[in-house]
């Protein structure tokens, strides 16, 4: 089953062909990150109107890169066929324009995925207009996928292009305990087959991904935050500044604002300046080693406290695999750390799958259209709030 994903959750406009929930034909991910750079951070009309911009290049790059049409129809042999200017142009014969190409790519297709919720409105209205229009004008059944679940089932792809970060060599066995950690959402989950997901333990309040864009900010580093931290703590010292580990009342929550409250505290005091001194001006009085220092310390205490919970989880609940999943999954000190302190083999899938894209949305798709019927396109709304 070839499904045609879209992810328009946030900033990254992405689509997908994945076959099985396993194997991805093409993914396409167009990025916002140097427009919202400039910003600090993601702006939502911004996110919106660039989704429209790119969203149906990207579906025909897809489309495209999945079924070159040189492969031709299995049941015509392709011929080489000289172009005007003497170029070899491998085409069908029978497929003789850019529309009949198009026919044939559609015919390839399944279903179509889409990312209903969380995430920003006017980002996610693009991304379910489109599939819908597709859904109904291509007569295509149409699965409504939740951003957090397309996540997890990151880790169920085991082929596809070749990225730097191989894919796992299997897919997780049930039962399974989820760390989902991202710009939006930091929890815990337990999943007992595919139809059966719980959230054990959440974030009471800042995601691990928000607070180190946020802690990036203070220090004078881009966004996104979790990368450019990981990159500057190389050269850093884990232990030049303490910083608390969060103390939540939920055995397997968390908590991230009063660490990033901890570190922009220390940084006050290492520029002599308290509270009334306003926050991004700070950067400008650090020099180049604190910078890596606080990167390092953030990144240590950051990871230390994930791990030590999903640790705590796993002791209790002893599940056959253990997953990462979101962007701050793409870490590689984070997945070092949970290496260490997981008695099983953890695997992780490619980092391209980890940030939002939408190979991950239609793997989620294939396992949900194994037990759930497709949505009338027509009753499919955005649910930019949408808890699990
Ligand atoms: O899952 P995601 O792409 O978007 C949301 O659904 O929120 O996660 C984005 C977050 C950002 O906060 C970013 O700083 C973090 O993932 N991130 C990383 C890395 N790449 C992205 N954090 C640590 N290491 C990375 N390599
Ligand atoms: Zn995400």
């Amino acid at each position: 089953m070839n499904i045609l994903a879209i992810e328009t959750s946030c900033d990254e406009t992405s689509v997908a062909i994945v076959e099985d929930g396993r194997h991805v034909h093409s993914l396409v991910v167009n990025s916002q990150i140097d427009i919202h750079k400039a910003y600090g951070g993601v702006v939502p009309e911004i996110a919106a109107r660039s989704h429209i911009e790119v969203m149906l290049p990207v579906i025909d790059q897809a489309l495209d890169k999945a079924f070159p049409y040189r492969h031709s129809r299995p049941d015509r042999e392709s011929s080489h066929i000289l172009s005007a200017e003497g170029t070899q142009n491998i085409m069908d014969p029978l497929i003789k324009s850019e529309d009949d190409k198009r026919k044939w790519q559609w015919e390839q297709i399944d279903a179509i995925a889409v990312t209903q919720g969380p995430g920003l409105l006017g980002s996610l209205l693009i991304g379910v207009l489109t599939a819908r229009t597709l859904a109904k004008m291509k007569d295509k059944p149409l699965y409504p996928v939740h951003h957090i679940l397309g996540h997890i089932y990151a880790n169920w792809i085991t082929s596809g292009p070749e990225y730097k970060t191989p894919y796992p060599k299997t897919t997780p066995e049930f039962p399974v305990l989820a760390l989902i950690v991202s710009g939006g959402h930091t929890q815990l989950m337990y999943g007992e087959s595919h139809t059966s997901w719980r959230v054990i333990g959440r974030t009471q309040d800042d995601a691990v991904g928000e607070a180190f864009d946020k802690v990036a900010k203070v220090i004078g580093l881009p966004y996104p935050g979790g990368v450019s931290i990981s990159i500057a703590a190389k050269n850093g010292d884990p232990n030049k500044y303490a910083l608390p580990t969060p103390k939540v009342d939920d055995k397997y929550g968390y908590s991230f604002s009063g660490l990033k409250t901890a570190l922009l505290r220390s940084v006050q005091k290492e520029c002599g300046k308290d509270h009334t001194f306003p926050s991004f001006e700070l950067a400008n009085l650090l020099s180049k080693q604190q910078v890596v220092d606080f990167s390092a310390s953030f990144q240590a205490k950051a990871i230390e406290y994930l791990v030590s919970k999903t640790k705590l989880a796993y002791d209790d609940l002893k599940p056959k695999s253990v997953i990462i999943g979101g962007g701050v999954a793409a870490s590689l000190p984070l997945r070092d750390a949970i290496s260490r302190e997981i008695p099983i083999e953890v695997q992780y899938a490619p980092q391209i799958l980890c940030t939002d894209n939408a190979a991950m949305i239609g793997a989620q798709a294939y396992y949900l259209s194994q037990s759930e019927k497709p949505t009338d396109p027509n009753q499919v709304e955005v649910k930019p709030s949408w808890p699990l």
